[in-house]
């Protein structure tokens, strides 16, 4: 008999009832008697013993569902350690819930800020296996994370719808793809799409240099422009700032967000019509692509198969076509970036895609 806890956390993403399912499903295949604990809402299920009991039917028909049956929500780390208003002792508590449960293990489904606190709860003396989900794609130790393609999909489409009336009005269309910190998504959306300028936070950007990939696209007779640019891209004058004068700049700025403000500096100097397009949440949300599916039901399987040799404190990730167990002392607090030089970008400006840099 295996008695397992499961939760979602952090931002959620599509995939993880996939994830869930095949980690139930592997234990009932296996021939192993299993008691699941859903634990609702994240870590505050966890927190506040909010949990249901579930059934191995309950995992039924939601290979395409996306979203997550148990809720998710933002615990952040940097605050863990910290009583709540009532002055509970939150790590305190989520160890009396697990071992009062009886749990064999805790089987959690989270992203970068998630991983802190498993790593937390596994020092804590508790069994911990967790599956890779986001959209961002930048967890460590994982080439991959479920959601990541989905949410690719997502925003290629709209870049691809974008594609016609930019074209028709002879514009330029910024689009922002979701990503504070890494640009994965903005990378590989823009490139499916044919986005003819990719600005990313890991290569700050000239505005100069962005205006010339436009006068040169008009000199080559196009007369649009189409830029993806992720939610976290900042310019080379930005990125000189500390994160602090950072910080206070953007609430300072008129601008709801990077794109409104490089709109204003398109337009100020080339005269050209800009538009903004902000796909947001709808990145996140919807059915699983394929691709997806069939990552997220392996990792649970193989979460599964460590569950039942009772391997703990590993993140099932995946890495040079393989899916690999890897300590979770090794993933948190560490972010997957997109190299400045690695290929995928050189071979993105060999296509003529500018990063304004
Ligand atoms: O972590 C995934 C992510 O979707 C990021 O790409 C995005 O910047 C952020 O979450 C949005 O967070 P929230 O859902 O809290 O607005």
């Amino acid at each position: 008999m295996k008695r397992i806890g499961l939760l979602t956390s952090g931002g959620d993403c599509q995939a993880l009832n996939p994830a869930m399912r095949g980690v139930v499903k592997s234990l009932m295949f296996s021939g192993e008697q299993i008691e699941i604990y859903g634990f609702l809402n994240g870590y505050q299920g966890l927190i506040y013993g909010n949990y249901r009991m579930l059934d191995v039917s309950d995992f039924s028909g939601i290979l395409t569902r996306g979203g997550t049956i148990l809720g998710s929500s933002r615990t952040p780390f940097k605050t863990i350690r910290e009583p709540d208003e009532k002055g509970l002792d939150k790590v305190e508590s989520m160890k009396h819930n697990y071992f009062k449960l009886n749990l064999d293990c805790l089987v959690i489904l989270g992203g970068n800020g998630s991983h802190k606190t498993a790593n937390l709860l596994r020092e804590e003396g508790l069994n911990i296996v967790t599956l890779p989900k986001t959209i961002d794609n930048d967890l460590w130790g994982t080439d991959m994370t479920f959601g990541f393609q989905s949410a690719v999909d997502i925003a290629t489409n709209v870049i691809d719808n974008i594609h016609t009336t930019a074209d028709s009005h002879g514009r330029v269309f910024i689009v922002e793809v979701m990503g504070h910190k890494v640009g994965y998504l903005t990378l590989n959306a823009g490139m499916a799409s044919g986005a003819d300028i990719i600005l990313i936070p890991e290569i700050p950007y000239d505005i100069d240099k962005v205006i010339e990939a436009i006068e040169q696209r008009k000199k080559r007779g196009s007369k649009f422009t189409i830029i993806a640019v992720a939610e976290g891209a900042i310019s080379k004058k930005d990125a000189k700032l500390s994160k602090k004068e950072y910080k206070k700049k953007l609430e300072s700025s008129p601008f709801p967000s990077v794109s409104y403000e490089i709109a204003e500096e398109i337009k100020k100097k080339t005269g050209q019509e800009v538009r903004v397009t902000v796909p947001g949440h709808m990145q996140r949300g919807g059915s699983p692509c394929p691709y997806d599916r069939v990552f997220a039901s392996r990792l649970g399987a193989e979460a599964g198969k460590l569950i039942l040799k009772g391997h703990y404190g590993f993140m099932v990730g995946y890495r040079n076509r393989e899916i690999v167990k890897v300590p979770l002392e090794e993933v948190a607090g560490k972010l997957k970036k997109v190299e400045p030089d690695s290929s995928i970008v050189k071979e993105a400006k060999m296509l003529g895609i500018s990063f304004g840099d």
